[in-house]
């Protein structure tokens, strides 16, 4: 079993990535003729992000791009995975109206990419979307789907002749459950219990669309690949031998990674012990006329079998114990009746959320395998954030890359998973949404109180360097 570095341990092709989204760095958020976005409405309402920052600049990356890019080669990156504003692209979410400033600006970044030799990977939806279609109805509307394959047809025919890795959407349970459950991320949408199945639901279906669109009219000349990004933690139960508690990590499992790799990967339909938790409390608290679950149509695109590789973000580790939902009518909450707990030997990194597990990569990859009968692994999110203090010299840091990476060569290793690539969350330290700029994953630090916004390479930028160099050139 490895324990250090060895050679071959990872394929020689292997993507060696980094990642970013448009609103997260770009800024530009008025320029050229951009359209609004959600998360420029969200952010202007009072309270709703820390510090009342705001994405109106971050990073600038619409005017530095130079600058990632030279980050990006500092790194050594084969591969970078970034996303585009679709309000950039379409200010008012439909084909109606192109930008071609636009246009001009996402050629610039995959052309520079590809002329330094770095493949891009490209997310078509990372939580922003036209203020224009949330004005219509959001995710909530089984329409924006339509105009979602739409968006990405017109990606695919725009660039794909030099794009050959598609996200879809990016962690649509992010999107329902903190968007449209909590409001805690935009549109701030707080209707528990119902909205946020519709969103997941509405996100499944324009996924599936544009799966198809490319796989009907692209795939043959432009051979790519495409998938969604579905975020997990590895979950255990809190006491092991314990039935409740171990029935109570499937429901979570089921309501989280479950939710959305199921109908993609398994079956065509959400997991039995969801539709059966949901149904429980609907009929608990009155409401028995039809699951607050929707289910998939046959009239439509299959769901099951779109996705050419298992997109993970993962970045923590949970204990579940039953019960959580108390009190609570009508929520997710409710619905799972289960509740996460820490384990108190794993370390807190900077968010509250964020516990230090690596070796739960490891564990999920393989759950992964078993589970998704063996899929292409692209790990799509990983990182480790520093609040507080700014310590360029993040020591911290380098050995949770480390660490991680060496759970990975692991699972590829000893247990035969397929992982065909690892990207850092994130290249820069950016907009990391609620949380404004006080938290900072970067593996450059970008200074904000500096027009300039320069970016400076953390130890664990360099360490993440050597990382790759080894496998690049030492095998
Ligand atoms: C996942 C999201 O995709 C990304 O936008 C965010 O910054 C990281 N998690 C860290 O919270």
């Amino acid at each position: 079993m490895p324990t250090s570095w060895e050679k071959n341990m990872f394929p020689r092709d292997f993507a060696w990535g980094a990642g970013t989204a448009a609103y997260q760095i770009e800024g530009g958020w008025q320029a050229d003729g951009k359209g609004p976005s959600i998360w420029d409405t969200f952010c202007l309402e009072k309270g709703r992000v820390f510090g009342e920052q705001n994405g109106d600049e971050a990073c600038n990356s619409y005017e530095l791009w130079e600058k990632d890019l030279e980050c990006i080669q500092q790194l050594g990156l084969t591969h970078y995975r970034l996303s585009f504003s679709w309000a950039r692209l379409l200010p008012d979410g439909t084909t109606r109206h192109v930008n071609q400033k636009g246009v001009q600006y996402y050629n610039k970044v995959i052309d520079d990419l590809l002329a330094c030799d770095v493949s891009p990977m490209v997310t078509l939806y990372h939580f922003d979307l036209p203020q224009a279609l949330q004005d219509q109805g959001g995710w909530k509307s089984a329409g924006t789907a339509t105009l979602f394959n739409d968006y990405a047809k017109f990606c695919f025919q725009t660039f794909g002749d030099r794009v050959k890795l598609w996200i879809t959407v990016n962690e649509p349970y992010v999107c329902a459950k903190l968007g449209h459950e909590d409001g805690l991320h935009a549109p701030g949408i707080k209707e528990p219990g119902v909205a946020a199945y519709l969103v997941g639901h509405n996100m499944l279906r324009a996924h599936a669309m544009a799966w198809h669109s490319y796989n009907s009219f692209y795939r043959t000349k432009q051979k790519g690949a495409v998938s969604l990004a579905i975020n997990s933690d590895w979950l255990e139960a809190s006491v092991a031998g314990c039935a409740e508690d171990v029935a109570a990590t499937e429901r979570q499992l089921a309501f989280t990674l479950g939710w959305f790799a199921w109908p993609v990967f398994v079956t065509g339909d959400y997991p039995k012990i969801m539709r059966s938790a949901i149904d429980a409390q609907s009929e608990k608290f009155g409401r028995s006329g039809g699951s607050r679950l929707p289910s998939f149509s046959k009239d439509e695109p299959a769901v099951l079998g779109t996705a050419d590789f298992f997109a993970l973000n993962y970045y923590t580790s949970r204990k579940v114990e039953a019960g959580g939902g108390c009190g609570e009518v009508l929520s997710m909450k409710s619905d799972r009746d289960a509740r996460d707990v820490l384990d108190p030997s794993w370390p807190i990194c900077g968010v509250s959320w964020l516990a230090v597990v690596p070796h739960g990569l490891r564990k999920l990859l393989k759950y992964i395998k078993d589970t998704f009968n063996n899929p292409a692994v692209y790990i799509t999110e990983n990182g480790f954030s520093q609040v507080g203090q700014l310590q360029i010299e993040d020591v911290q840091r380098s050995e949770f890359y480390k660490d991680t990476i060496l759970e990975v060569a692991k699972a590829i290793q000893e247990d035969g998973v397929n992982v065909r690539g690892y990207f850092a969350w994130s290249l820069l330290d950016n907009f990391e949404w609620a949380d404004g700029f006080s938290v900072r994953f970067g593996l450059f630090h970008v200074d904000f109180a500096d027009a300039r916004r320069g970016r400076t390479i953390y130890r664990s930028g360099r360490e993440y360097a050597k990382i790759i160099s080894k496998f690049q050139c030492g095998q």
